[in-house]
Parts: structure tokens; sequence; C-alpha cells
């Protein structure tokens, strides 16, 4: 077993570290120094001589050098590493999986104090503002450090070596890792492979759950559900199990209604949480359950697909369909808690992970450049549900990015209220993704698929309105391809595709946004003329591409 000690500069991970080791009779291992010994220059000097970004790559380098971790129970090495390397997330996946990771906590004044005595300066902490520059980083990086296990840094060596002892006597049976751990909306959201049921007891015993009251659906359960019910049971906890139709039909005021009975048959009161455990479909319904009965309980979100993980569970919008359109009742119910277990993912058709893959896409055009060169590198992997990209962290760190990268627009815009900045960000690709998904009935295209078309609708209109620049119109449109979405022309009547864009007009005010990507970021657009939204409509369909 590896002990991996993270934290801030000046949390002690060097002290502890020798100290652990030299317990053990463990080698001690300093990410920096052997960084340094490889480039042959200082920290500073390397980041003086050569930028930060070759830094990280020679850090990059020093992690894989580990090799693989050895899951025996004797301690036979301890690393520290540097303050930044868990911020890239195959760092952490790295680290995390298969070791001990620690977290030497401590207040940014203790850390600022021992730093003001340390003979070496660090490159990051050498500005005019110590404690500033602290606070910062803390702020930007805790849900890395979250994600291991805390430890108090301010402590005596002595007691931190022995807490360590006891987090040892119980890892060897751990075969979880958890990647992240942040908030969203003030709700805890956590990322990691195996953590589902851990997760789930960890979040009802927040709520002060007495019991767990489950929501799903035949798909779900089957291939998640029913694991973790047992994972709870074994646990301790009283299960109760709701079930909701499979797939959209959960999504209907009859559901919930039935639900509701069930829940007042159980006895459910105020304040006793709901689990969802599904894909978008069931978390929509089960939210707006949990919205709604004894007027809102809590909801602790469990992600199943791949939509629900990078999405839907995200954000805190619930609702249901009435034949008149989807989503038209519902309302804002923020989870308390999202658990999102990528394990899960493996079980999961690749048609659905390929079409998820579709707002992933989004996110990146939205100007993530991290996520879009990721995709590139990794999305068809991911799409494939190539064993190794599982074990290589490539799912684990789109999951994050996407996931995250939505966390940020949500928490800057709650309820959908700011213009260009906002949430609306999110349409993108969604006007006519929702046309062709409506010209489809719903029934044909899955709604990631829909979106990829309605992504390369959106830069191809932005491109003749020059505010996307070409370069990016063609990245966005190569990566679809090379993804394998939106690749042929859809087989669809162009009024209908236009009837359905005026119909969402109807429910936008009778003016429907375009959000197009600009090199500066997504800008919203309401005066893109008609005829050029035929023009692009029609590029997207068989028989009409002589019209674009
Ligand atoms: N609330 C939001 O912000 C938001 C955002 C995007 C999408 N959505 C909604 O999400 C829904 C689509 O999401 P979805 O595709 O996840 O829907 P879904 O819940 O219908 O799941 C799709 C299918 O996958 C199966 N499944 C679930 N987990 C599985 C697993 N681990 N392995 C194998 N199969 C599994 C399900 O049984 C189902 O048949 C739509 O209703 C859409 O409106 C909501
Ligand atoms: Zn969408």
């Amino acid at each position: 077993m590896d002990v991996i000690l993270v934290g801030l500069p000046g949390s002690g991970k060097s002290a502890v570290g020798r100290r652990l080791a030299h317990r053990h009779g463990a080698t001690f291992v300093d990410l920096d120094d052997a960084i340094e010994t490889a480039a042959g220059r200082t920290v500073p000097e390397i980041f003086a001589e050569r930028g930060e970004p070759a830094f990280r790559a020679l850090e990059r380098e020093a992690i894989a050098g580990l090799g693989p971790a050895d899951p025996g129970a004797p301690v036979r090495r301890v690393v520290a590493t540097g303050g930044g390397a868990v911020v890239n997330p195959r760092n952490r996946w790295q680290l995390y999986r298969g070791r001990l990771p620690i977290w030497l906590d401590a207040r940014p004044e203790v850390l600022a104090q021992r730093l003001r005595r340390s003979p070496n300066v660090r490159p990051l902490i050498a500005g005019r503002d110590p404690m500033g520059t602290i606070r910062g980083l803390a702020h930007d990086r805790e849900r890395f450090y979250a994600a291991a296990h805390r430890l108090n840094g301010a402590a005596e060596l002595s007691t931190l070596v022995e807490r360590v002892d006891e987090l040892l006597a119980r890892a060897d049976a751990r075969t979880s890792t958890t990647l992240l751990r942040g908030t969203s909306l003030d709700g805890q959201l956590v990322i990691g492979e195996g953590i589902a049921a851990e997760a789930i007891g960890t979040a009802l015993r927040a709520a002060r759950a007495r019991r767990a009251i489950l929501v799903s659906e035949p798909g779900a359960w089957e291939a998640a559900g029913a694991a973790i019910g047992a994972a709870l049971v074994d646990d301790g906890w009283p299960v109760e199990r709701i079930l909701l139709p499979q797939g959209e039909s959960a999504k209907r005021m009859s559901v919930i209604e039935e639900a509701a009975r069930q829940l007042a048959a159980l006895r459910a009161e105020r304040g006793e949480p709901l689990v969802a455990i599904g894909g978008g479909a069931l978390g929509d319904a089960a939210g707006f359950l949990a919205a709604s009965w004894l007027r809102g309980v809590p909801l602790i979100q469990v992600p199943t697909t791949l939509v629900a993980q990078i999405d839907s569970s995200i954000g805190g919008k619930t609702g249901v369909d009435l034949p008149e359109g989807k989503n038209l009742v519902g309302a804002f119910h923020p989870p308390a808690a999202i658990v999102i277990d990528i394990a899960l993912l493996r079980s999961l058709p690749e048609r659905q992970r390929r079409a998820a893959l579709g707002e992933a896409v989004k996110m990146a055009a939205l100007g993530d450049e991290a996520l879009f060169a990721l995709l590139e590198a990794d999305g068809e992997a991911v799409a494939r549900g190539d064993v190794a990209a599982f074990d290589s962290g490539a799912v684990g760190e789109i999951v994050e990015r996407t996931a995250w990268a939505k966390v940020e627009v949500v928490e800057a815009d709650e309820h959908e209220q700011a213009a260009a900045a906002g949430r609306i960000r999110l349409n993108l690709g969604h006007s006519l993704g929702h046309a062709v998904e409506a010209a489809g009935g719903f029934g044909e295209l899955l709604h990631g698929e829909a979106v990829a078309y309605g992504l390369r609708g959106a830069v191809r209109l932005g491109q003749a309105l020059e505010v996307t620049p070409p370069k990016l119109a063609t990245r966005v449109e190569a990566l679809l391809t090379s993804l394998g979405l939106a690749t042929t022309p859809l087989p669809y009547r162009l009024p209908a595709v236009l009837e359905a864009l005026a119909a969402d007009k109807k429910h936008a005010d009778g003016s429907l946004r375009w959000v197009l990507p600009s090199a500066e970021g997504p800008v919203v657009r309401s005066d893109v003329p008609p005829e050029l939204v035929e023009r692009v409509a029609a590029s997207l369909l068989a028989g009409s591409e002589a019209a674009a």
C-alpha cells in the first residue's frame, strides 16, 4: 500500500511523510524532489525558465513513474505530492486509486506562518499577498484535496502518524476511489468509482435519515439499484423501494400521484430524504416528487447514466412532461447530495454513452479548452466504453470536467435569470436540437444525438453571422464527426423542423434566443434572420442539402 499525502504548501507533507515512512520501514518519495532530480533544476528554476505548463508535464511524468498501485497491506512508499499536483483529474486518479490518499488540512494562517519560516520559497506563494494567495488556492483546490481522507495538519506529528495508522487498518478492504468532493448549490457533490452505497450512507446520515427510501425504475434498478440497496442493508439501513416506470414514461403527473401515494403508505415524513437512483428521466420525476411531497423533502441524486452524471442531476431542475410538451410542469429543487459513481456507466448501452457526449461537446464548445482536448483524445474510447478508458481515468476525467463545468454555470445563475453569461448558455445547440428531436417525435433520436445536430446548426449559424470563428466551427464539427455524432443527414421534412422551432419560440416570449460560440465564449442573439435559420436547418436534413 502506498500512502499519498496531499495538501497546500506548508501543510507538512514532507515532515509527516518522512516520519510515516520511517515508522513503517517504507520509502519516502517527495515528488518535487523527483522532478528536480529529473530536470537537474530546482522547482523555482523550472517555473522561471520554462513556465508552469512545463513543470506540470514533468509532474505528470513523475506520477506516472510511481507505477501501478500495490494493494498489499504493508506500507511500501509514502509519497508527498506538490500542492498543485491533484488539480489535474488524471493525476488524482493515478494517485488516489488503489492507494491511501491523505489530506493534511490546515488553516491559511497556519500555512502562511509556516511558509514564512521555510527556507525554500514556493513559486506560487512568492508574491506580494501570500495570505490572499493561500486563501485563493485553498478555495480552488478544496474539492480535490477533500476527496482524500482529511486530517488536521496542525496536529502533533505523533498524532497524525497514529491517525494514518488507523486509516491504514481499514484501507486494505477498500476498493473504491473518491475523485472529487465539492458543493453544488449548497449540496454535496461526490465523484468516484465504486462509491455509491458508501456516499449515499454519508448523505443519509447528514440528513439524519432513519431509513433509505430509494426511488428507481426497473432498468436502473437491475443495473445499479439492487446492488446499492443490498449494500445499504448490509450497512444496517432499513431500505424501502418505489419503482417508477422505465424511461420517459416516468415523467408523467399520474406517476407522481401514484408514487406520492406510496410515500403516504410508507408514512414518509417531512425531512426524510428520497434517494433517486437512475438516469435523467428517473431523476427528473423523482426530483419533482421530492420537490412536491410534503412541499419538499431532501433529495439525494444518484445518477446512473452518463446524461444524468454530467447534466441532469446537476442544477436542481426537476419536472414531468405533458401531452402538450416536455418538462412543462416542474420545480427547482436542488439536491442535498449528488453521488456520481462512474462504475455504474460500465453497463450502459454504447449508444447512450455516445449520445451523452453530445452534451459534453456542448460544454467544450462553450469555451472549455481542457475538455475539448480531452474529448478529441479520448472521447471515442469513452463512447465505446473501453475497459482501458475506465482504467486510465479517461471516463472519470470526462465526467468530472463536464459535470463541474455545469456546476460553475448554475452556481453563477441558479434560477436562470442572468443574460448572456448565465445559465442560458447551456442551451447551446438546443434550439435546433429540440426541433429535430421533436420532428422525430421524441422517439427516434436520443436527446444528446439531437443536441449534436443542434451544435452543428449553431456553429453554422454563428459562422454565417461572423460570430463563430471558422476555425472553432470546424473544430466542433470535426469533434462531432470523430465521435460519430450527427454524421448522417436526418430524414425529416424541413417544415416539420421549422414548425417545432416556432413552437419553442412561443414558449420563449416570441423570440428565440440563439446561443452561439464565439472566440470569447458564448453570445446570445435574438436577431438571427429566418432565411438563415431555414438554410442551416435544411443543411442538417437529407434531400435538403442543395438549399444550404
Ligand atoms: N433536469 C435537467 O436539467 C435535465 C438535463 C438534461 C436531460 N434531462 C432529462 O433527462 C432525460 C434523459 O436522460 P437519460 O437518457 O439518462 O434517461 P433515462 O432515465 O430514461 O435512462 C435511459 C435508459 O437507461 C437505463 N439505465 C439507467 N441506468 C443504467 C445503467 N447504469 N446501465 C444500463 N442501463 C441503465 C434506463 O433504464 C433507461 O432505459 C430526459 O427526460 C431529459 O429531459 C434533464
Ligand atoms: Zn440537453
